[in-house]
């Protein structure tokens, strides 16, 4: 008899069955062969919401939520936000290995000479209302790529695959920026391949019309950076699970990162950073902060930017761009949002409450702040968090394409509905 694996005694029959584990799982396939009898569908596993079920072998994020970890491919979070860049982080998720100085290079290259999209796009962009939601107009335009880029249908080709990333990573950016600008009533500003990609999509942000010659605060463009670099995977999160279910039916990359977009729009993932300045602006004073950690204990809300489904000790991320927001503060001025969102942490850190669930600061709680300081609505916070998050959907799109054992995502339920009733003519209901 193996070691590794599990004896299973179904007491309704009184027969044991031996399941393999291996790398800590049990396959819930091989709970099938549990039956009652001939007619028995067989034993299922039932797990709303995934909360531990592995759903694929993946080689590119590793986190230790209870210790606080977080790698890229084996590098540490810390050191990849300290010493990369988001391009070159972008490399690494995708092909597992930090790219050599001509690797790099061809690669910052091809990003950069994709970051233009169709023109018609712009057509596409001013069709929305100009007080539209961004992420909304992000998720629309996204999909339309796949109109303009039919080869991204080919997800078996390798070469497709590769043209079909550069034009995902480079032109989220664009299109971002494009979003931005009509909710502003600006004219769009073409990408500048003369810029580094956080310079550039500064650059398409805030350049002035007429402006020539365009370069950002070095401080600016390394915090864009370096928050691109926080934000750009975090293995099987709800967007990227979107990512791989919708991309398992083999449609285009575009239509895929569409729902991944569209996954990461919600409150309770991409949109908590956007959620978190709301209630900051609803506590509105630290004098206020007692009374609403008070409601929040009560179940009257959630302490946005707190808690995390995998994060049961401090996420490491918040801690990089706590430390990014005083660099950004010290170049455009103290958001007074920091001063409650300090407060806010400090009360929550020491209240039994959070202690006792393990609820600490998520990456949304500090990034928020930052994004208001550089002038941001709240609206364009999600929009901010996909475009780097691009990297890692697109990463693992790939992975999932290329594993011998992914099929289509499709869960079973446990039906809870009538079955065999007869239909009843309205007139009779
Ligand atoms: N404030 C107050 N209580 C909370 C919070 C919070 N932010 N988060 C969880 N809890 C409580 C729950 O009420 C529950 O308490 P109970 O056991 O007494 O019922 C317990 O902690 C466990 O919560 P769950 O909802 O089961 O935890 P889950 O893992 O499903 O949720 C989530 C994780 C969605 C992130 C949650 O913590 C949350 O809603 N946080 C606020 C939203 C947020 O910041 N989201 C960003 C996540 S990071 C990201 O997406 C990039």
């Amino acid at each position: 008899m193996p070691n590794d694996s599990l004896t299973v005694t179904d007491n309704r029959t009184g027969k044991q069955y031996e399941v393999p584990i291996s790398d800590g799982t049990v396959r819930a396939i091989d709970f099938r062969q549990i039956r009652v009898d001939d007619d028995d569908f067989g034993l299922m596993t039932y797990d709303p919401a995934f909360t531990n079920t592995a759903s694929c072998r993946s080689a590119i994020t590793f986190i230790d939520g209870d210790k606080g970890i977080l790698e890229y491919r084996g590098y540490p979070i810390e050191q990849v936000a300290e010493h990369s860049t988001y391009l070159e982080t972008a490399y690494l998720l995708l092909f597992g290995e930090l790219p050599t100085a001509t690797q790099l290079s061809e690669w910052v290259h091809n990003i950069t000479y994709h970051t233009m999209v169709h023109e018609n796009t712009k057509k596409f962009v001013d069709g929305f209302n100009y007080d539209s939601h961004p992420m909304g107009m992000l998720v629309g335009t996204v999909a339309a790529l796949s109109t303009y880029y039919k080869d991204g249908k080919d997800v078996d080709d390798p070469a497709s695959r590769e043209l079909q990333t550069w034009r995902l990573i480079a032109k989220m950016p664009t299109i971002a920026a494009y979003a931005y600008r009509r909710t502003r009533g600006l004219p769009i500003i073409y990408p500048d391949n003369d810029l580094s990609f956080p310079a550039n999509f500064c650059s398409m942000l805030w350049r002035q019309v007429a402006e020539k010659d365009y370069k950002p605060d070095p401080v600016l463009e390394r915090a864009i950076d370096v928050l691109f670099i926080l934000h750009a995977d975090h293995e099987q999160n709800c967007s990227t699970n979107a990512m791989r279910a919708v991309g398992s039916s083999r449609p285009d990359p575009f239509s895929a990162t569409a729902a991944a977009c569209a996954a990461l729009y919600g409150p309770l993932h991409g949109g908590a950073n956007e959620e978190v300045l709301r209630m900051l602006d609803h506590i509105g004073d630290i004098k206020n902060i007692p009374d609403f950690i008070k409601r929040v204990k009560a179940g009257e809300g959630r302490l946005m930017g707190f808690g995390h489904r995998v994060y049961k000790n401090y996420d490491p991320r918040a801690k990089i761009i706590k430390r990014t927001a005083y660099e950004v503060f010290d170049l455009v001025g103290r958001n007074p949002m920091l001063d409650i969102a300090l407060e806010l942490e400090k009360i929550a850190l020491e209240d039994e409450y959070f202690i006792s669930r393990k609820l600490y600061p998520n990456v949304d709680f500090y990034s928020g702040i930052i994004y208001q300081a550089l002038g941001f609505p709240v609206e364009m916070f999600p929009v901010l968090f996909a475009i780097p998050r691009t990297a890692g959907w697109v990463a693992q799109w790939r992975e999932m394409i290329t594993d011998s054992e992914q099929k289509i995502a499709r869960p079973r339920q446990i039906y809870s509905g009538n079955r065999g009733r007869e239909y009843v003519p309205v007139s009779e209901r």
